[in-house]
């Protein structure tokens, strides 16, 4: 027992050290390589998708893609994961795919039947124009804010995030503040002032409702559409209707963090920090860093991680280096780059031709529905894609 607990505090101590001596040229090093693998990696992607439809996940039992329609909230991913590939290669052949991709998704503008539009044609459409600064993808994105803002409901003062959803009246998932960014952007790129002002409206009331003493987040408020009173805080994909399901805090960091870079408002910056507390101070969060799937499911360490929860959070504390000093800042970076270098590990990491395609392994959709548990997801990818881009600009 002695030993065992020695051998931990060994290899804790070994693994702290060999993060933090990670040097600024050995990070780029790990940051090109990545993209010239996924540059590669997703060749085989491309291979296993047909054209109608994009890929979502891997079935390894059956040695299969398993991909969605283009109405699936994940169906901007595949294109924006192709497009910061492609940032970084300049390789054709990607460009290739990530414009075709787009434009099977264009239709999607005009897509009311749910909150994540924003997913859909942000992490899409977005890259394509910041990259390219082609005129048409900004039309696009005005037109899908737009299409997104008619979700607004004024007695709420929050978006809908889904029509009909279990017993859920008028339910709003935290999952929903990603989709502000494409709102406010919009608005300050040429589009309508109120779209903005329905995102400021929606941050308010998530953070009025959404958030416990702790600053973990409820996973689903269910309102009175009219009136605005909270029926209901509940989970749909977390452990239990107190827990904090993984993603979730990772939607609500990074949410928070991003309209504090869009707005500048002060509560949203100490709101981003706050949850950072909790998600960094997590008793269950492990030594490296990739949370189990909800941080209060009694049966850690034996239950699934959540690689996409970690790629969310790592991107999402790179950003909030930027706006925190010090010590605090330090600890932000410090850990998103102990995530990055452990998602880059064999431990998470697929090996070439392997994994469908994808690059990252041990992800969980939704365990409570038994849907996607420890597999590869586009959406862990492409969070994956992101943080690195991101180190790569800010730290490097
Ligand atoms: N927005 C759905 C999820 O995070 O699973």
């Amino acid at each position: 027992m002695i030993l065992q607990k020695l051998s931990i505090i060994i290899i804790t101590t070994f693994s702290f050290i060999a993060t933090a001596q990670t040097s600024k040229k050995e990070m780029s090093k790990l940051i090109h390589d990545e993209f010239q693998f996924a540059d590669k990696q997703y060749k085989y992607l491309m291979k296993a998708i047909p054209q109608d439809k994009m890929p979502q996940s891997y079935k390894a039992s059956e040695g299969k893609v398993v991909t969605k329609d283009i109405s699936w909230w994940c169906s901007g991913f595949y294109p924006g994961s192709l497009w910061m590939i492609y940032e970084q290669t300049k390789d054709l052949e990607i460009k290739k795919e990530a414009e075709r991709t787009l434009s099977l998704i264009e239709s999607n503008k005009t897509f009311t039947r749910d909150h994540d539009l924003g997913f859909m044609m942000f992490c899409s459409f977005g890259n394509a124009y910041r990259i390219t600064k082609d005129p048409k993808y900004k039309e696009i994105i005005l037109a899908s804010a737009e299409s997104l803002s008619t979700r607004f409901r004024p007695g709420m003062q929050a978006i809908l995030s889904w029509d009909k959803m279990a017993d859920f009246k008028g339910p709003v998932i935290i999952d929903n503040m990603m989709n502000l960014e494409m709102l406010v952007w919009a608005s300050q790129n040429g589009g309508n002032k109120k779209t903005a002002e329905i995102a400021i409206a929606h941050a308010n009331t998530t953070m009025k409702n959404h958030f416990r003493p702790d600053y973990s987040s409820y996973h689903v408020i269910d309102y009175d559409k009219n009136s605005g009173k909270v029926l209901s805080k509940k989970t749909f994909q977390g452990y239990s209707d107190s827990s904090a399901w993984a993603r979730g805090q990772g939607w609500a960091l990074y949410g928070y963090t991003m309209m504090y870079r869009l707005t500048k408002d002060e509560k949203y910056l100490s709101q981003a920090r706050n949850i950072a507390k909790f998600i960094l101070n997590n008793p269950t969060l492990p030594e490296d860093k990739i949370p189990y799937w909800d941080f209060n499911d009694p049966k850690i360490p034996n239950v699934p991680r959540d690689a996409s929860a970690a790629a969310i959070i790592s991107s999402a504390l790179l950003e909030l280096g930027q706006f925190t000093k010090g010590e605090e800042k330090k600890n932000y970076i410090g850990v998103a780059k102990k995530m990055l270098i452990n998602l880059s590990s064999e431990k998470y990491h697929a090996k070439l031709g392997e994994n469908g395609g994808f690059l990252l392994m041990h992800s969980t959709g939704g365990l409570p529905l038994n849907s996607e548990i420890d597999v590869p997801l586009i959406y862990a990818d492409y969070y994956f894609l992101e943080a690195l881009k991101r180190y790569k600009d800010w730290y490097l």
